[in-house]
């Protein structure tokens, strides 16, 4: 224990006792006591004198933080509702089981923890579980016994078999971004040979909207942050990707990272900026050591550094900031906030990013496709970008395909295509509904496949998942409740208390207990949560009851108990423990409705 606080000293003044590091120094103690220690927490407050509580604060915050150790082995599985779809329920049971492991408890003798968490980014390769970071693809009966075998024998996950931990890029479609290769720096040298205001003159041209999900012109966000007028700029990439469904991000960078990180020092050298970082979720920790290689390849090779290609102070450098298991830390600016080690809390905007973020300078914050597509667009044309695609939507998009399909995987389309056509490609029968653009997107019953991606119709960041006519969207809808429920941050009103409301309505439906009083009260309750929560994580959270109320009311109505009142709190049911302990279920121990 010695050697890590030593190490963890070692990394503080190394960084020089930087603040906005803590949630980077928090997630390494994390990673090797299992938890964050007291001990450490105090180390953190004497070497950064930042009170203590405030230290708690951001680590209870993140999911992936805890003060309780949790292990030699620390289980998540991945509890998307394609991972449920695909069996994951049974699968935890019987690893609990084996291992005599209570969900969420560490086990007695500190061995090993099993718990759930928010999709993981496998939903193509699912049921899916992290173990100390490290994702466990494909699972299935065997690899649970295996997997319980290995944690009792004290196996360390280096020596697991190697074929659990590969994920596969499962690329079913290419275009224009995944196919057209670029060579190292060509973009770069597009950039030293044209000028920045030829480019983003380029760049304006090729209409390039963000594929983060809003769809906001990349070259205005740009041009605006570089007439901000400030002594320091900065680009960060949101490889936040905790969308449910959606997986194309960890894709690109996993093998696309060399064009993602052209775009980045594209866009430093186009808006003046020296300094990027990559926001990349905890989920993907596992990809981290290859994307260090590649940034020392690039510094190498003098694509990142000082005066890069020659170029007299054009100087770029990119770090790697890791998250911690929050999916709120993808909205820009608790994204920003979490960038500088503290909880990841939306702030008010305006100002936007591009005049204040990152250290309250003009920061560009874009998603991982879209800094790639940038790239590609300085070695291709605006031409060869906008001539694919449709009137308002310029160029392709990367779609994360999974549910019930023969061929899931990503895909890469022309905006415009139908989703008649993305069933028929990836293999979808006997369709009942298509959920476009995650949890807080558009349920999509089948006399609508005839609409198409794109920011005019349906805008999505990339998922797409598909549901058969035996699935029951009332699952569905309470996965995606419960999801919003843990992850709001608990700042406003209107998302932290009407996203439990909802939920808590939602499972009363499902328990056949509510009635179209409930149903009223849903949407009531959906409509403040649009109008008054402050970020866009409250703003969509009651999405996924307000559309399926609209476009699928059946999954509601038909289990209606009545038309009329029906208390939310079961009395009788309350009891149950009661009669359990005394060992009385006879009439005098029910309290049954007149
Ligand atoms: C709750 C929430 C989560 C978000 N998650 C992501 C994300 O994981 N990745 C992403 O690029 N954008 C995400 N966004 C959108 C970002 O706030 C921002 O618009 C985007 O990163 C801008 O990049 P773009 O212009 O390239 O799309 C999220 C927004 C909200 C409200
Ligand atoms: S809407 Fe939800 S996530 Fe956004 S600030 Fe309010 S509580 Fe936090």
């Amino acid at each position: 224990m010695k050697v890590i606080k030593s190490k963890i000293e070692t990394l503080l003044s190394e960084t020089n006792y930087s603040h906005d590091l803590l949630l980077q120094y928090l997630c390494t103690a994390q990673y090797l006591y299992s938890y964050v220690p007291e001990r450490i927490v105090r180390l953190f407050a004497d070497k950064l004198d930042i009170p203590p509580a405030k230290i708690l604060g951001v680590v209870d915050f993140y999911a992936f933080l805890h003060r309780e150790a949790r292990g030699d082995f620390d289980i998540m599985f991945s509890d998307s509702i394609t991972d449920r779809m695909l069996g994951n329920q049974a699968l935890i049971d019987k690893l609990c089981m084996k291992l005599g492991v209570e969900l969420g408890k560490p086990r007695n003798d500190e061995r090993v923890t099993i718990d759930v968490t928010s999709c993981t980014g496998i939903c193509d390769q699912g049921p899916a579980l992290l173990v100390n970071g490290m994702v466990v693809s494909n699972l299935d009966d065997t690899r649970i016994d295996l997997i319980g075998d290995l944690v009792e024998s004290s196996t360390p996950i280096c020596d697991w078999p190697e074929a659990f931990f590969v994920v596969e890029d499962n690329i079913q479609r290419s275009d224009m971004l995944l196919s057209d290769d670029i060579a190292h720096g060509a973009a770069i040298q597009s950039l030293i040979n044209d000028g920045s205001s030829t480019f983003l003159e380029t760049l304006e041209q090729s209409g390039l909207r963000g594929r983060g999900g809003a769809g906001f012109s990349t070259a205005t966000k740009w041009r605006l942050c570089r007439n901000a007028q400030a002594d320091e700029r900065y680009v960060v990439c949101n490889a936040d990707e905790g969308e449910p469904g959606t997986f194309k991000d960890r894709v690109l960078l996993n093998s696309y990272a060399d064009n993602v990180f052209e775009g980045m020092t594209l866009c430093g050298g186009a808006v003046g900026a020296e300094k990027g970082y990559v926001y990349l979720r905890g989920e993907y920790r596992y990809l981290l050591e290859d994307l260090e290689e590649t940034l020392q390849k690039r510094r190498d090779a003098n694509l990142l550094g000082n005066n890069i290609l020659g170029e007299e102070g054009f100087n770029f450098d990119i770090d790697i900031h890791l998250g911690a298991g929050a999916y709120i830390c993808g909205e820009e600016s608790a994204l920003l906030e979490s960038l500088s080690g503290k909880r990841g809390i939306p702030r008010d905007r305006p100002p936007f990013p591009v005049t204040s973020g990152f250290r309250q300078k003009p920061t560009i914050v874009n998603n991982v496709e879209t800094f790639l597509a940038a790239a590609k667009i300085a070695v291709f044309g605006a031409k060869w970008f906008n001539s694919i695609g449709s009137e308002k939507s310029s160029g392709t998009k990367l779609l994360s395909i999974s549910g019930d399909c023969s061929r899931p995987g990503i895909y890469e389309y022309p905006f415009g295509v139908s989703i008649s056509q993305i069933l028929d490609d990836c293999g979808a029968i006997d369709t009942q509904a298509v959920q476009v653009a995650g949890a807080a997107g558009e349920t999509i019953p089948a006399a609508e496949f005839g609409r198409k991606i794109s920011f005019e119709d349906l805008s999505t960041a990339g998922s797409i998942m598909v549901f058969n006519q035996q699935r029951d969207l009332l699952d569905m809808v309470q996965n995606f409740s419960q999801f919003f429920c843990h992850e709001s941050c608990g700042f406003c009103t209107p998302c932290r208390v009407g996203g439990t409301l909802m939920r808590n309505l939602v499972e009363k439906v499902a328990a056949g207990h509510a009635t179209s009083y409930d149903l009223d009260e849903m949407k009531n309750i959906g409509l403040v949560m649009q109008k008054t929560a402050h970020c866009g994580l409250g703003a969509t959270a009651a999405n996924p009851v307000l559309n399926t109320l609209n476009k699928f009311p059946d999954i509601y109505t038909t289990r209606l108990a009545h038309t009329g009142y029906e208390p939310a709190f079961n009395l009788d049911a309350s009891l149950e423990i009661s009669r359990q302990i005394t060992g009385r279920d006879d009439e005098g121990a029910h309290i049954r409705d007149e």
